[in-house]
Parts: structure tokens; sequence; C-alpha cells
């Protein structure tokens, strides 16, 4: 393969993950013009372009050096390293991406009496996943009947071809509209930034460490919290004991109120209902959970 100055980045041409994906390249300051086929866009702002594909088909392509990046479900890019060949180009998970979050789980026919693994022992189990499926089983050291199909797997059972499925769950609705019932969890999954090993060694390597770099500070953006509140000085520590992880508050004072003071503090996370009840119980009011939009420290 040629070594190209553009980098080519893979993702799923239209599901779960589409949205969330475009959205975070153009947070990332990649913007893409729209081809008629849809298929490949050309990038507009850097020499980052875009191949919206089956999800199924990233790693491959990323394999085959046709992309260098790809945004896909670990369940995706952890199946087909298990299922590639040796000859293939070793795949790596770059980062998690914290959306599309779902699991790869055994689900049951409400009547099947499930108590572990073993109960699957020389029973058929339906899946699109045959490979995290098998290395599954095998780490429990049961031997069962491993079913492929490419789709509708939650029909099987109802069919009479399975006895079980292992599928991806998100909400569960699948799972209750066909009666069937999750009883163990093989795979936690997200979207993540699926890579080559070997980075290449032109100027695509250094177009995928700028990005690396610009996904950290999005990432880390996305994440953070601006907490505003105003305590009572007699009640700053208790407030402050409870504050969420973060670098040290900035206290301003309350204009006509000098026993008052103004807190704001930038919290690595969410903050839930639950620690905002327990700092108004500490005798702080008025409190804000402000998203950052930007930030240059
Ligand atoms: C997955 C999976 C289930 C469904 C589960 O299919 O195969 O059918 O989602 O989601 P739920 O728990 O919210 O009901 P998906 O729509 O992602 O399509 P694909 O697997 O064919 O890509
Ligand atoms: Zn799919």
């Amino acid at each position: 393969m040629k070594p190209r100055d553009r980098l080519r980045i893979a993702m799923q041409k239209s599901g779960r993950l589409t949205e969330p994906a475009l959205e975070l390249l153009k947070r990332c300051g990649l913007t893409f013009r729209q081809s008629r086929d849809k298929l490949f866009c050309f990038g507009e702002g850097e020499p980052v372009d875009l191949l919206l594909v089956r999800d199924d088909d990233i790693p491959g392509l990323i394999a085959q050096g046709v992309c260098e990046l790809g945004i896909v479900g670990r369940n995706v890019l952890d199946e087909f390293r298990l299922t590639a060949g040796r000859e293939s180009e070793p795949l790596a998970e770059l980062r998690p991406l914290g959306f599309g979050r779902c699991r790869l789980s055994i689900a049951v026919p409400q009547e099947f009496d499930y108590s572990g693994p073993a109960q699957l022992a020389a029973r058929r189990i339906a899946t699109s996943y045959p490979g995290l499926l098998g290395a599954w089983l095998r780490e429990h050291g049961v031997e069962a009947g491993v079913v492929t199909l490419a789709g509708s797997v939650e029909i099987a059972p109802k069919l009479g071809t399975a006895d079980a499925i292992c599928d991806l769950v998100q909400s569960g609705g699948t799972l209750v509209a066909n009666q069937l019932r999750e009883v163990d969890v093989l795979l936690e999954s997200e979207a993540v930034l699926a890579g080559p090993q070997n980075m290449p060694a032109d100027e695509r390597g250094d177009l995928i460490a700028l990005l690396l770099k610009r996904l950290d500070g999005v990432i880390q953006v996305r994440e953070s919290r601006l907490l505003l509140l105003q305590t009572p000085r007699a009640a700053l520590d208790a407030v402050t004991r409870l504050l969420p992880g973060g670098p040290q508050p900035t206290l301003l004072p309350v204009a006509g109120q000098p026993d008052q003071l103004m807190l704001q503090a930038l919290c690595a996370g969410e903050v839930s209902w639950r620690q905002l009840e327990e700092i108004k119980k500490a005798g702080a009011r008025e409190m804000f959970v402000l998203p950052v939009e930007k930030m240059l420290a």
C-alpha cells in the first residue's frame, strides 16, 4: 500500500454510533464535505477523510490498510481480533469513547432454569459473536454448540434453532419483546477508537498523534462540570470535604453578606443528585452544575 498524506477514519454509515461519532469528530475540529454517495466524505479543515461503512467491516478495513482509524463498538473490534487470521495486521483499542454503551450477554427463555455457565453444556447458543462466545465458553470449560447467525439472533429460541442466545443488550427491550432474560455478561462494550498496533511511520502517524491529543482534551472537557454554590463561611470546611475530586475550589466574597462565600469548583466527572443533597445538608445553597464548553489550562 502506497503511503498517503491524508488520513482515513471509518465509521458506521447509519446506526446508533453514527451521530455521536460525527459529533465527537466535529469537536476534535474535523469537518467533512458530504459527497453524493455518502460513502466517502472529504475532510475540509484537516487532511482527514471519512469512510461510512457497515460497522462489522471496520476492523477489516483498518487491518487491510484501507483506513488508519475506526470508530466502532468494542464488541466488533474484539470479535475481529479473536477471529482474524494470524497474517492479519494486529489492531489496538486506542481510546474508549464513552458512548454507545451496551453489553454482550447470554440470554435464555424465561422458563430456562439458569444457575451458571455450566447449565449451557451441550446446548445450542445462537450468536453473531462466535469468537467472543467461544472464548467465554472455553474459559468456563463449557462445551456447547455455537450457532452463528448474521442477525435476528433473538428469535432463534422461539424458532427452535437454539436454546439460548449471546447478543448485545442495551435497553433490554429486545429481550423483553422476545420473552428472554439476561443471565450472564460476557463483555461491557462502548464505542472505541480502533487503529493499527503499529502506527504508520509517515505523516499519517503525526496526524494520528495530533488527533489523539485533541480527543483526550475533548473527552476531558466532556466529563468536566463546573460546580457553583454559596456557603456560609462557618460551613466551608464541611462543604469542601464533600466536593467531588478536582483542583482546589475558588472562593469569592458575596456583596453585602460578609458571612457568605461563593464557591466555584471544577469537577472531574458527573455530580449526582445525591452528592448535591449531601452538600446542601452541609450548609450550601444556590447550587449550579454547569457543563464545560472549552478548557485551556
Ligand atoms: C442490537 C442487538 C439487539 C438490540 C438490543 O442490534 O442485536 O437486537 O441491539 O438493544 P436493546 O437492548 O436496546 O433492545 P442493533 O440494533 O445494534 O443492530 P446490529 O446488531 O444488527 O448492528
Ligand atoms: Zn452491526
